[in-house]
């Protein structure tokens, strides 16, 4: 982008695209989002999103379940969460601050299943009177920005992600019946999945780092050697250069491509109440540099064939 802001031709005359951030985030106006959008206006939002990687809109007070729906369809096709149950039986995702688990730690949507959403939806409900804020990492920039000795050892690696950690450990602030509940919950079917440390992404063709807090290991390296190359690896990620923090108000919705980003949902807002929903869209099974693909180790066969498996709807642009 040669310029920080940008204004789209024709029907999406009053569609801008303002970046927040210089590696990663921008703020899209004069789009009202819904499932009644024109193909050259999610067109508009799809470059922006894959772009920056994370795209934000202010004032969209009018969505609710099923226009929030009808918008992520716009993008792909929606899928369920593999194991947490939506209300009504729809595909978005209560995140909800009284459910006794937070997004506290730096991730990527579902990477315990092969083919995890290439694309999340959220969209805020209730926001806390402080704190609460949400933070998004570019992990196309923090693999550019590795020393080229680490970027070819990170090519090389494979790393098992499941649905099945230690949440108290990572979680000691939360009450211990919730954190219990929550778990059962999150685990009822327990995942496995080996991912490459680095997957080309299907759109951009950029090589990015997949990695965050479903990692249970780097595949073939014992403990000490593994969680020291992970931290290695994510403290690039992490780094203040390759984040953007959104601070959210009533009707904010944020878009990001998992396959390019983690994030973070920061727990500090004390017992505020925090409320969002979550649609997220179909992605496609990663591949490595080597060409080699990501395996569903267990179980053996996918509960619903939905989960895990990809359609590769939303690669179809
Ligand atoms: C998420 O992990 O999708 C939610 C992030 C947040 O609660 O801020």
């Amino acid at each position: 982008m040669s310029s920080a802001t940008t204004t789209a031709p024709a029907d999406t005359s009053a569609l801008t695209v303002q970046k927040v951030g210089g590696r990663i985030g921008a703020v899209i106006s004069g789009v009202r989002l819904g499932g009644d959008l024109s193909p050259e206006t999610v067109a508009q939002i799809r470059a922006a999103l894959l772009a920056n990687k994370v795209v934000f809109f202010r004032g969209q007070d009018h969505l609710d379940e099923d226009s929030h729906e009808a918008f992520g369809k716009l993008l792909g096709t929606p899928v369920a969460h593999p194991t947490v149950p939506s209300a009504d039986g729809r595909y978005s995702l209560g995140i909800d601050s009284d459910h006794g688990a937070r997004a506290n730690q730096w991730h990527t949507d579902v990477t315990f299943v092969p083919a995890y959403p290439a694309f999340s939806v959220l969209r805020a409900v209730v926001i806390p009177p402080y704190g609460g804020n949400t933070l998004w990492a570019n992990t196309a920039t923090a693999y550019e920005g590795l020393p080229e000795p680490l970027r070819v050892l990170a090519d090389s690696l494979r790393a098992v992600h499941s649905n099945d950690y230690d949440y108290a450990a990572l979680r000691p602030q939360a009450v211990p019946e919730a954190l219990k509940q929550y778990k059962e919950v999150f685990t009822s079917t327990k995942f496995l999945t080996e991912h490459p440390v680095v997957r080309v992404h299907p759109e951009t063709g950029e090589r990015t780092l997949l990695l965050g807090n479903f990692v249970q290991r780097i595949a073939g390296l014992t403990g000490r050697d593994s969680r020291t190359l992970l931290d290695l690896f994510q403290s690039h990620i992490e780094r203040p250069e390759n984040t953007v923090r959104w601070q959210w108000q009533v009707g904010d919705v944020a878009i990001w491509d998992n396959r390019a980003t983690q994030h973070y949902g920061v727990d500090d807002s004390d017992a505020h109440e925090r409320k969002l929903r979550r649609v997220t869209i179909d992605g496609d099974v990663p591949v490595g540099v080597d060409g080699r693909s990501s395996t569903l180790i267990s179980p053996e066969e996918v509960p619903d064939p939905s989960f895990g498996i990809a359609s590769g709807a939303s690669t179809a642009a």
